[in-house]
């Protein structure tokens, strides 16, 4: 709890953080999770639910991109299978900009939790996703939660490939990007253990794959010698990480653009 106070950072205005991650990877329980610690430890918090397909919200949005766009009513009213529909949804979202945008500049709060659509590729991948982002945050300071679902991340592939993808939608998005290796509640100490210890160097990662070839090798490099944060291991169920992960974040605020 010390750490966590001495870190405290004062802010200027808003700060906007977009909850990213693949399908299922937890980001609506994190999103109620991270709203309950922040407004147990006082400080304003308000969400902002852009997934136009999710059919039941744990928490009560301030923002729900529903009222504007319904991904079941787009499917029914232009005949649309689910992929289609969700795509077009998203694409809807900004032919509403000016009513969203002054339906989101009447939310006041220290942090604005954005809980984004379930397949990361329609938002992060597509342009408008991209303006939908630059939209909401505005002049504001914003950064990105990447999640690393640890039962995925257990194998040291899927460990790179989500670190790519993490990687990829920093470089998409323009934001920094934590990483958040979340529900550790399904693995053993020893495995989330192992796990911090590859996000820590490079070689305990390649030792792990055995024999790969050169350009694999430079890739891992590449990608753990740039991380823009330490990997942060969560339970957004037990409510385990939260100091951490919330410290992580004051220090990118505090760092800036240095820090990354
Ligand atoms: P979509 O938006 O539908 O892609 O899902 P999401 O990324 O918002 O994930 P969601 O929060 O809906 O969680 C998906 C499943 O993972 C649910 O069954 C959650 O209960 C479960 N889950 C989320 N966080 C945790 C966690 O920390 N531990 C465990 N054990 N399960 C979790």
């Amino acid at each position: 709890m010390e750490k966590f106070l001495r870190l405290k950072v004062e802010l200027n205005g808003m700060y906007f953080i977009f909850i990213l991650g693949t399908a299922g990877s937890g980001k609506t329980t994190l999103t109620k999770t991270f709203q309950e610690y922040l407004l147990d430890n006082e400080m304003d918090t308000a969400i902002i639910n852009l997934d136009p397909a999710v059919e039941h919200l744990p928490y009560t949005p301030d923002f729900d991109v529903r009222e504007y766009v319904d991904a079941y009513e787009v499917m029914e009213t232009y005949n649309l299978g689910p992929n289609s529909a969700l795509i077009a949804s998203i694409d809807l979202i900004l032919t509403k900009a000016s009513e969203i945008k002054s339906e989101i500049d009447q939310i006041e709060a220290n942090y604005v939790l954005i809980d984004t659509p379930g397949q990361i590729e329609l938002f992060a991948y597509r342009e408008t996703g991209r303006l939908i982002a630059e939209l909401i945050k505005g002049n504001n300071k914003a950064l990105g939660l990447f999640l690393l679902d640890s039962y995925l991340a257990k194998e040291a592939r899927s460990f790179i490939s989500l670190l790519l993808l993490s990687s990829s939608i920093r470089f998409r998005l323009d934001l920094p990007i934590v990483n958040v290796l979340n529900k550790i509640d399904l693995l053993r100490d020893d495995e989330v253990d192992k796990i911090l210890r590859w996000s820590e160097n490079a070689e305990n990662l390649i030792d792990e794959l055995g024999k790969i070839d050169e350009y694999s090798i430079d890739l891992v490099h590449l990608l753990i010698e740039n991380l823009s944060s330490n990997l942060i291991p969560i339970s957004s169920t037990d409510g385990k990480g939260f100091d951490e992960l919330y410290a992580e974040i004051q220090r990118v605020i505090a760092g800036g653009e240095d820090y990354l």
